[in-house]
């Protein structure tokens, strides 16, 4: 049974399980040789740094395989050959393919109550490009540790609270503005006008303040103004989310208020939280100290984290605590977790935490992506550019060639072509912005994969019967290649929800499509004997792209 359901026959994962503190020594990936062998070229490295030799390599990473399903035959100057039996890939496929949901992917036999953090932004400020990587990198993995059974919590820890609004309400009162007219770039030029006079207009700034004040005792007239900003800028974010395909609950760092005063006045009587220069802090280490009350008596960041922390473990029952946030906001979340220790809110051992923190998106140029005019890339405005660009390529090339066109379609391409673009990177690595690139129809694209799972579409179509149950048989070396590669579909998965890094099932699908493509040139389908098993692992291929796509948030195509 276990056979059946996980394979482990990929090389990958079990050299990082033999080799757990060299994972980043490995490279390369299985070569289809003839029959059922199959190559790795990896030992001369490894045996210069492991310091082994590579009939010890060998031996270690033999120990990983099930003996039933693969076996290392032999060694020779640093090429390792690997046997693999046919029929227990055979054996994998028809169990994927006979489970048409899940395609053999099993649901966790631990699941966690995941809370999962992410897009997160501030009111009264548009989404920018930061918010891109935090918005799909978040909702892909809530996507696939749901798809493999755990119950997630999608939380939008939106910045709607603060003084930014004291200063937005008198500048609204001064001008006698009326909210319900304002879209949400007005209501960032006021915030920029408001910032100015703040700056420079004393009696600006003490009305400011006193608003602050009105707002946070409950006053009626600011309180309204406050829900009409806050309604403003909803309604903008859920434009973006709608088309990007993005669910996710709000719960804004206003959600806090009534719990800030009781929270610090427990953790002061617990001696937990001391008085330091007329502020309460908790001292986390030598670093700087974790700010619960500033010496004005306001409230920070800091604090409405913490409550959140509480109520996530207390309220949600979350037992894994996920943030997709960038990381310059790694040191908070260190203290975060020391202080929520220190209070007795976080127990290590049962909570785990982790910052899925992630790099910036930078131009062409290499320096943090700007707007021509030198302000941060509004997410819309790339939203925009992306689905012109596609209608641009999509619309040039039916032209030219006949191909099918049409605009929804095209704006389906541009969306799928910025999203993978962003998620085919490794979380922590930044990356360059290049809307042309992203668009080829050549190389690690989005453009590239849909396009293979289009050709799978037009292959049926042709072929015109239905998908048959005939076993599966895999003799060429490039069909079994692509049928080994499927069988790996749900450790990919697996890795994906235990590393926090969709990247991986990118490069699955990425190598889906190279082997896919491989195939079809070797392997005739049409008329040939091979007909029926070739038809069934072309549709399998593409049920397995197209959940993948699902999981990653980005929608396919039957036609391009
Ligand atoms: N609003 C914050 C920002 O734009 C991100 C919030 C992230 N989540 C959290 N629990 N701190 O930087």
């Amino acid at each position: 049974m276990t056979s059946l359901t996980r394979l482990n026959l990929d090389f990958k994962s079990a050299f990082e399980r033999a080799f757990p503190e060299c994972t980043q020594l490995y490279q390369g990936d299985f070569l289809a040789n003839t029959g059922d062998n199959y190559t790795w070229k990896g030992a001369p490295r490894l045996t210069k740094e492991l310091k082994l030799d590579s009939t010890e390599i060998a031996e270690k990473i033999r120990d990983q395989f099930l003996s039933d399903e693969g076996e290392i035959k032999s060694i020779h100057s640093g090429i390792i050959i690997v046997a693999i039996k046919v029929g227990v890939i055979i054996r994998k496929l028809e169990y994927m393919h006979a489970d048409s949901d899940r395609l053999g992917v099993q649901l966790s036999q631990n699941p966690d109550r995941v809370v999962i953090d992410f897009s997160s932004p501030n009111v009264a400020k548009e989404l920018h490009v930061g918010h891109l990587r935090s918005t799909i990198i978040g909702e892909s993995l809530a996507r696939i540790l749901e798809f493999l059974g755990n119950d997630v919590f999608r939380v939008n820890h939106i910045g709607d609270w603060g003084t930014q609004f004291g200063m937005l309400i008198c500048l609204i009162k001064y001008e006698q503005m009326d909210i319900s007219n304002l879209d949400l770039s007005d209501l960032m030029k006021c915030y920029r006008e408001a910032k100015k006079r703040f700056d420079n207009d004393p009696e600006f700034k003490a009305q400011s303040k006193k608003e602050v004040v009105n707002l946070q005792s409950g006053d009626l007239e600011a309180k309204r103004m406050w829900e009409q900003i806050c309604q403003v800028s909803r309604n903008a974010f859920q434009k973006i989310y709608e088309d990007l395909d993005v669910t996710i609950n709000e719960m804004g760092e206003s959600f806090y208020n009534d719990m800030l005063e009781p929270l610090v006045r427990e953790l002061l009587e617990k001696e937990v939280a001391v008085v330091s220069d007329d502020a309460v802090v908790v001292h986390c280490d030598e670093s700087a100290p974790f700010m619960l009350r500033k010496s004005d008596g306001g409230y920070t960041y800091d604090t409405t984290d913490l409550a959140a922390l509480n109520y996530r473990i207390d309220t949600l029952k979350g037992n894994r605590l996920i943030y997709v946030v960038d990381e310059g906001q790694s040191q908070h979340f260190q203290l975060l977790w020391k202080a929520g220790e220190k209070a007795g809110i976080l127990d290590p051992r049962k909570i785990q935490t982790t910052h899925a923190e992630f790099g910036v998106v930078k131009g062409i140029d290499g320096k943090k992506f700007k707007t021509r005019s030198g302000e941060v890339a509004l997410l819309k405005d790339l939203i925009q550019e992306a689905k012109e660009k596609a209608r641009e390529t999509f619309k040039k090339r039916a032209e030219k060639d006949g191909e099918f066109y049409n605009e929804q379609s095209a704006d389906i391409l541009g969306l799928a072509a910025l999203k993978y673009a962003d998620l085919k990177t490794s979380r922590q690595r930044d990356y360059v912005f290049n809307s042309d690139q992203m668009l080829s129809f050549k190389g690690n694209t989005a453009v590239f994969i849909l396009y293979s799972l289009v050709r799978i579409h037009s292959i049926k179509e042709k072929i015109g019967k239905p998908v048959s149950n005939t076993p599966f048989a895999l003799n060429d070396p490039k069909e079994i290649a692509l049928g080994l590669h499927l069988t790996q579909f749900d450790e990919v998965l697996s890795r994906v929800a235990t590393l926090l890094e969709p990247h991986h099932l990118c490069d699955f699908l990425y190598q889906l499509a190279v082997k896919f493509n491989t195939f079809y040139q070797h392997c005739k389908v049409q008329g040939t004997p091979e007909e029926d098993s070739r038809l069934r692992l072309c549709d399998l291929v593409g049920k397995v792209g197209t959940l993948g796509f699902k999981l990653l948030a980005i929608r396919t195509l039957e036609k391009m």
